[in-house]
């Protein structure tokens, strides 16, 4: 059977990482997160001071550019491909609050772009990929075989990336911090100049405000299947 590309696109935590895994599992195809890809660059301009709070040194990122190299690696206990940073797994350090914080900023900078949308484009050629992100259908693969564009409420997103904080043992998370970060992500995402978080025109809105898993799954498959055996 033909191996498809399948771009999945989406606010923040509006659950397309899950809803890639399962397709991938499924189909025994290669899982890229492109946003772990962003938030690893996010961690290195952390790491060398190149960011704080008000400031952000874009210049200074830019001239190290060549110095990042990001990869990733199957985990077979855990079922799905794990980031490194400069040959160092980064997959937990990469999920906190204050990379979310950043990672925003960071993506705006055509560089870090450029860099990171040509590997993930090596990363399709030979087609069987699930990939998500924010420009996967828009610029990453424009001609991609199906494409889905994922949406949530605000507080629904907020609520479940605020379990998941917690469940993941991070102490000094509060809901609002959470909801606050949603929101700017959002904003910083869909109004930046280079690749905008935008629906493509032939992509399958999936509003998942009041919608389970399983349902989910259930109705993207089946698209994916119609357009398998189409
Ligand atoms: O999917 P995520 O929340 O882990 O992504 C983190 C950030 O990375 C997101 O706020 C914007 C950026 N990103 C991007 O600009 N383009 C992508 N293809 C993926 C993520």
């Amino acid at each position: 059977m033909k191996k498809i590309i399948i771009a999945i696109d989406g606010f923040s935590s509006t659950g397309k990482s899950t809803l890639a895994k399962q397709l991938a599992k499924k189909l025994q195809y290669v899982y890229v997160d492109t946003g772990a890809m962003y938030r690893a660059v996010a961690l290195y301009t952390m790491n060398h001071n190149l960011i704080n709070i008000e400031d952000f040194d874009a210049e200074g990122l830019i001239s190290k550019i060549k110095d990042i190299k990001i990869h990733f690696e199957f985990n077979e206990s855990k079922g799905f491909a794990e980031v490194f940073l400069n040959d160092e797994n980064v997959e937990k350090e990469i999920r906190s609050l204050e990379v979310s914080q950043f990672v925003s900023q960071v993506s705006t900078i055509s560089a870090v772009r450029a860099k990171l949308v040509e590997q993930q484009q090596e990363m399709g050629v030979n087609g069987g990929i699930v990939m998500d992100g924010r420009d996967i259908g828009t610029v990453v693969f424009p001609n991609a075989d199906i494409k889905f564009f994922m949406t949530a409420s605000a507080d629904k997103r907020a609520k479940r990336r605020y379990k998941e904080l917690l469940d993941r043992g991070d102490e000094n998370v509060t809901y609002a911090r959470v909801l606050k970060n949603v929101e700017s992500r959002d904003y910083i995402d869909s109004t930046r100049l280079d690749s905008p978080l935008i629906k493509a025109d032939d992509a399958i809105a999936i509003d998942n405000s009041d919608m389970g898993l399983e349902e989910q799954f259930e109705r993207v498959f089946s698209l994916v299947n119609s357009r398998l055996k189409g």
